[in-house]
């Protein structure tokens, strides 16, 4: 059997979902080579701005590194702008779903907020208050999403300055998304024994 054979899930049986773990969990463990695949899929994607997208998440990366920042961290600023094209309206919320399972719940919030931090720079231009950020001022997360951004992602339109290629990063982004996810994958239960099997087709 190669793929499962039912309509519904209601008629699927063990083996057919012993069939598709297998598979989910081999897909599953290619996802950081298809992330990779997207990124790359920024490269041209300037919208006006003074580098593309690609530039940007590598410099933003690079920036992180060359401050110290721990491996997560790097991976976070490689990964931030990620969604750009598929969200453009709430493209923070892309890159913060493909990490959450791997990281700290405090740089997937720094993440998910860091457009509106980011905004600090920019949100007057649009008559918008750039001090926004500053109700989030006793969040645990506060300090290193304003670094995250004030530091290393507004810096990081710069055309001249020396970005670090993305083969650098790879051995990082594995390393991250090669964790073993919070809460683990449900473990499919043994297959239930023939004669069990057999009675809960053919109940008395
Ligand atoms: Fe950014």
């Amino acid at each position: 059997m190669t793929q499962a054979r039912f309509r519904s899930f209601a008629e699927s049986t063990h083996a057919e979902w012993a069939l598709i773990d297998a598979h989910f969990r081999e897909y599953q463990s290619d996802a950081c080579r298809r992330v990779i695949a997207h990124l790359g899929r920024l490269q041209g994607d300037h919208h006006g701005y003074p580098v593309d997208r690609y530039e940007h998440c590598l410099q933003t990366a690079t920036r992180a590194l060359r401050a110290g920042a721990d491996e997560e961290m790097v991976v976070c600023a490689l990964l931030h702008d990620i969604g750009d094209d598929l969200a453009p309206a709430n493209h923070a919320e892309i890159a913060a779903g493909i990490l959450e399972p791997f990281i700290d719940p405090l740089n997937v919030w720094m993440i998910r907020h860091h457009e509106l931090f980011q905004g600090y720079h920019y949100r007057e231009f649009f008559g918008q208050d750039r001090h926004a950020r500053d109700a989030y001022a006793h969040h645990p997360a506060y300090e290193r999403t304003v670094r995250f951004c004030d530091e290393w992602d507004q810096t990081s339109f710069d055309p001249e300055y020396d970005t670090l290629p993305l083969a650098h990063f790879l051995p990082m982004l594995a390393r991250v998304m090669g964790r073993e996810p919070f809460g683990g994958l449900p473990k499919l239960v043994a297959a239930p024994s023939a004669a069990v099997a057999q009675g809960m087709q053919d109940p008395a």
